[in-house]
């Protein structure tokens, strides 16, 4: 696995921020991705998850320049663009899409003086739910308020990020990624509860186990993937309730009585019962996670994956094999497919002594089936956002 740590990672940047601008940044913003361990599609629906940053970052690194140039450096992809102000909205590639949006939605709201210079970059992998365009955003909004607006809170930095995927990428999503991105702390599971904005943190007791993650490498992304569909979908089946009892609820107040009024519309009821068992699956799973009772939680893994194949309709046949197989492994206590959906990731929990084990096995057996090669490694959780000033 990629084990870089973070400080060589900003010191190799550093070093390439040099290079490339003869000068050093005033200001270096570091947002890690995420894995969640359950609560998935709850987001949007202002449900509950528990997700958790890893140790692989986005990284960005500002100068400030005494004109209206940008001039932005991407290490992942080699390549510098340069821009004024006027060409904030215009760009060829998604990655520079999502960089000149991020400071668009910024510079509309706070009007910076002066553009920067500007150095990205990091190790995650991009396209397999592990949130590294989540990341690349919060590393962008903290960095540029940080250096030019006296005072913001981290909220503001998930308002603007949100604003960013709804309003200019086109993506209806919910504000996982970002608040993980953000709020994590080293060791510690987060439980987010959308419909307050608000988090708590606890301990994992379980014990000799591994957190694994199987990369489909089935590549997705939000825009083009059925999850604006999800998103309508849910917000469908609510009206119709809405409708059917003559007043307004809202989806944290459905109850199982409530959603038995659209059986008939076998899709929307589906959509809404993974809602509804999935929200109490993230309850049981702080349990059970606290108490260190692996088997429960393998189980619990295995009800939302089972939930988001059958009712959700988010996985694919690859990711679901992969299930299949894993079930048949020793070391395997259960596991899920992870984010988005539609390809990336299973996250999984793998008993330590067979973890090397299971590892060639999925790896071995998903060769034998679809002759290609995945990526198997163990998931290392990190500290969230963190921004360098002091230079
Ligand atoms: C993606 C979105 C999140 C969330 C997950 C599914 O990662 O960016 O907001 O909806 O999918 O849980």
């Amino acid at each position: 696995m990629d084990r870089i740590t973070k400080d060589k990672l900003v010191s190799d940047y550093k070093k390439i921020f040099f290079n490339k601008f003869k000068t050093y940044p005033d200001i270096i913003s570091i947002a890690p991705g995420r894995v969640n361990i359950i609560g998935e599609h709850t987001d949007y629906n202002f449900g509950l998850a528990i997700p958790t940053a890893i140790n692989k970052w986005i990284i960005t690194m500002i100068s400030d320049r005494n004109d209206n140039q940008f001039n932005i450096h991407s290490v992942n992809y080699d390549k510098m663009i340069s821009f004024s102000f006027n060409d904030l909205t215009k760009s060829d590639e998604l990655w520079e899409k999502y960089i000149k949006s991020t400071i668009y939605i910024v510079n509309k709201k706070y009007k910076l003086n002066n553009g920067f210079d500007m150095l990205i970059g990091g190790n995650i992998p991009i396209g397999f739910g592990m949130s590294s365009s989540a990341a690349l955003e919060v590393s962008i909004v903290s960095a540029i308020l940080d250096k030019y607006c006296d005072k913001y809170d981290q909220y503001e930095i998930l308002k603007i990020c949100n604003v960013v995927e709804k309003e200019i990428l086109g993506i209806q999503s919910g504000i996982l990624d970002q608040y993980a991105s953000i709020f994590s702390k080293n060791k510690k599971f987060l439980l987010i509860d959308f419909n307050s904005n608000t988090h708590e943190y606890f301990d994992s007791n379980i014990k000799n186990c591994s957190w694994v993650l199987v990369n489909s490498m089935i590549s997705r992304d939000l825009v083009s993937s059925d999850y604006n569909i999800r998103v309508l979908e849910c917000n469908e089946g609510l009206d119709l309730i809405n409708k059917l009892k003559n007043e307004k609820t809202s989806f944290n107040k459905l109850s199982l009585d409530d959603i038995e009024l659209v059986k008939k519309n076998k899709k929307l009821y589906c959509r809404l019962l993974h809602f509804y068992y999935e929200n109490k699956r993230v309850r049981s799973m702080k349990k059970e996670i606290s108490n260190g009772n692996k088997y429960n939680v393998g189980q619990l893994l295995l009800e939302s994956h089972f939930s988001l194949s059958k009712r959700y309709e988010v996985s694919c046949r690859e990711i679901d094999t992969i299930i299949s197989m894993s079930k048949k492994h020793p070391g395997f206590y259960g596991g899920r497919i992870m984010g988005g959906g539609f390809g990336g990731c299973t996250i999984n929990l793998v008993e330590n002594n067979l973890k090397k084990d299971f590892i060639s096995y999925i790896k071995n057996e998903f060769y034998k089936k679809f002759e290609y090669n995945i990526k198997v490694e163990e998931v290392f959780f990190s500290e969230g956002l963190d921004v360098l000033t002091d230079l």
